[in-house]
């Protein structure tokens, strides 16, 4: 067994994390993560999502938590755009990246973004055109890939056509995303073999959310195949809106126990990440969802 000497993880709780809350959280509270995240040693952070509104109010202030991040020139800050209105609303606030998502599943595709997949991508296709002429990095998002709330289990050949399209259109790399936190590890496993067929192994990550508990086992699986990069978020915040019962991503505090546990290299201050992930749970008025964190934070008070 070979597994990665060195993991990326992208903090996607800024976005994934904040976009299910209810209550509105104030821009400077989000700047104020971006930052601690940055200060705890991460190096790429999905900071917002500039599509409808009315779809997601809680991502409305979008290009006002760009402006207001300090930016180090190390940290790549990505956005996810929906359509080209998205993208163009986007360039004024210079993401480095770019993520456009679509789903192996039709029935959750409809919901979360009003298309069809093979309208998602029809859609999407100038948009990677565009982002990549101005040297912005296209990375796509595979929803439901190994579940989906309306259509149940999803077989590996739905996730295989939708990175076929993402790969014809340009998208340089492709994300797997256990939206509801269903998956367990054959069954990832399968849905990253999928991607393999048209994604270097370089050029995918996992995004598993932990509803069920499985989402470490599951990254645990994917190492096992040299993939080595993955999103995670902050105090395991999140969810998406269109995904009834799904809980938030796996707690990037987890994720990077287990890691230095393992001596790979991720480049975090754990220390400074429980802080991070403290922070944006206090605001909340809720603990942190990440076992690891709870424990470092009993030991801090004992
Ligand atoms: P639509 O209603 O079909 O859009 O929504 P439309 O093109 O017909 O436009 C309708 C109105 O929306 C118009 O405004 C547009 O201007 C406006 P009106 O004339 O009514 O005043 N509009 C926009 N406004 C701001 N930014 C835009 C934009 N586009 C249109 N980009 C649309 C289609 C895609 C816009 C909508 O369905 C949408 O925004 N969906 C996003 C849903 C979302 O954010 N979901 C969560 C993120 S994905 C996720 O969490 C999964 C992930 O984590 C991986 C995983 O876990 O699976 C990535
Ligand atoms: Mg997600």
């Amino acid at each position: 067994m070979s597994l990665p000497s060195k993991v990326k993880l992208v903090d996607v709780g800024p976005r994934d994390g904040l976009q299910n809350e209810k209550e509105p959280v104030p821009t400077e509270v989000k700047i104020r993560l971006v930052h601690l995240l940055q200060d705890a040693g991460l190096k790429d952070i999905e900071v917002t999502s500039f599509v409808s509104p009315k779809w997601v109010p809680q991502m409305a202030d979008n290009a006002q938590v760009m402006a207001g991040i300090e930016r180090r020139k190390d940290v790549r800050y990505s956005v996810l755009t929906p359509n080209m209105q998205g993208f163009e609303a986007s360039v004024a606030s210079h993401p480095d990246e770019i993520v456009v998502f679509s789903a192996a599943s039709e029935a959750f595709n409809k919901r979360n973004t009003n298309c069809s997949i093979d309208e998602s991508i029809e859609r999407y296709a100038p948009v990677v055109s565009a982002a990549r002429a101005k040297g912005i990095f296209v990375r796509g998002s595979i929803s439901c890939a190994v579940g989906c709330p309306y259509e149940g289990e999803i077989a590996p050949e739905r996730v295989e056509y939708v990175a076929k399209l993402f790969k014809q259109i340009g998208v340089q790399h492709m994300g797997v995303a256990d939206t509801i936190g269903v998956g367990t590890p054959l069954k990832v496993r399968r849905a990253m073999e999928a991607t393999l067929k048209h994604y270097d192994i370089n050029d995918i990550s996992g995004h598993f959310h932990d509803t069920y508990g499985q989402a470490l086992a599951n990254i645990l699986a994917s190492l096992e195949m040299g993939i080595w990069q993955y999103d995670s978020s902050s105090a395991g915040l999140g969810g998406c809106p269109y995904a009834k019962g799904a809980t938030g991503n796996v707690a990037t505090e987890d994720v990077a126990y287990m890691l230095q546990g393992m001596g790979i290299d991720t480049g975090i201050d754990l220390d400074k990440l429980i802080d991070a992930g403290k922070y944006i749970s206090d605001f909340l008025q809720r603990k942190p969802n990440s076992r690891a964190s709870t424990a470092i934070l009993n030991k801090r008070a004992g």
